[in-house]
């Protein structure tokens, strides 16, 4: 099926379904999706509708009891049943996520530098004075003024949107092909919002990393996306370019999510796709 014979994919899932075998309730089915490295697929849906649960199937990641089936391969190689053991090498190195909540991700009592340090030397090993140093690099990248010194201070000294980007100079300290972010921005006011959309374009303009970027909201992902899948009751009910789906949507319940963002009120924060759509 490769139109470039010998080029791989970078995440190919395919026919993806998780089952809760308590209740054999079915809560992603069928889900087939692609992403190229450099490329940014946004996930959108309602809540409930299955989109962390594709998320963290494809990363091994799923809560106790829930079983996942189809296919999940990364450049190639299949991560389903993968060992916990190779998992997690890859998982944190090749892949790293960024969460909506990053005072549930850190550790209140390590300095942050520390705990940056601490994912690379996971994976890397290396001294920590270097690790430190490129802890303070990561830092400066996600442009936290003074980051030779902040590298020193404590998770609780940050601002949300701040520790937002600590979390994601962890998530690219081992310079990960994909990034795995689930609302990353969800919890944040608007203008910090679109400060850290604008990093994670930026970072992905310089770094080349793909992105999965979850979220329910499709002003959000207008902005970063250039594929969206949008997801209902655990299936794909249309996906296509950005352009498509915002400008052209095939789908009664695309255009029902289209008119229900709330922005689509106020024309002056309309992202320009969105705009162009109405
Ligand atoms: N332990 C569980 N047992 C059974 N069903 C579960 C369990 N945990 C989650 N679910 C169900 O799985 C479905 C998908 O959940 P998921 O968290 O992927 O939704 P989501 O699209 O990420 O929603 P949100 O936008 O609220 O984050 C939901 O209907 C949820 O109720
Ligand atoms: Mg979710």
């Amino acid at each position: 099926m490769t139109s470039d014979a010998g080029e791989k994919a970078m995440l190919e899932v395919e026919d993806l379904t998780v089952t809760f075998r308590a209740t054999a309730s079915t809560v992603v089915q069928d889900m087939t999706f692609r992403i190229d490295k450099g490329a940014t697929l946004g996930l959108v849906g309602e809540s409930g509708s299955g989109k962390s649960m594709t998320a963290l199937a494809t990363m091994g990641l799923l809560p106790p009891g829930a079983e996942p089936a189809g296919s999940v391969r990364f450049w190639g190689e299949e991560l389903l049943g993968l060992p916990d053991r190779a998992m997690r090498r890859i998982r944190g190195d090749r892949i790293a996520m960024v969460f909506q909540d990053p005072l549930s991700s850190l550790n209140p009592y390590y300095t942050v530098g520390f705990q940056i340090a601490e994912a690379y030397l996971a994976h890397r090993g290396g001294n920590r004075r270097q690790a430190m140093r490129l802890a303070a690099e990561a830092m400066d990248q996600v442009r936290i003024p003074d980051a030779g010194r902040r590298v020193h201070h404590y998770p609780h000294q940050f601002s949300g949107g701040m520790r937002q980007r600590v979390m994601i100079a962890m998530a690219l300290v081992c310079e990960p092909d994909l990034l795995v972010c689930d609302e990353p921005t969800t919890a944040l006011d608007v203008t910090v919002q679109a400060q850290i959309l604008r990093l994670l374009a930026d970072v992905q303009e310089t770094t080349g990393a793909g992105m999965l970027f979850i979220t329910h909201d499709l002003a959000v992902v207008s902005q970063v996306a250039d594929s969206v899948v949008v997801m209902r009751h655990g299936r794909a009910v249309e996906q296509g370019t950005a352009e498509q789906i915002f400008s052209r949507p095939a789908e009664e319940y695309t255009r029902q999510l289209l008119d229900a963002t709330p922005r689509l009120d106020d024309d002056v924060d309309l992202p320009e796709p969105i705009r162009e759509a109405r």
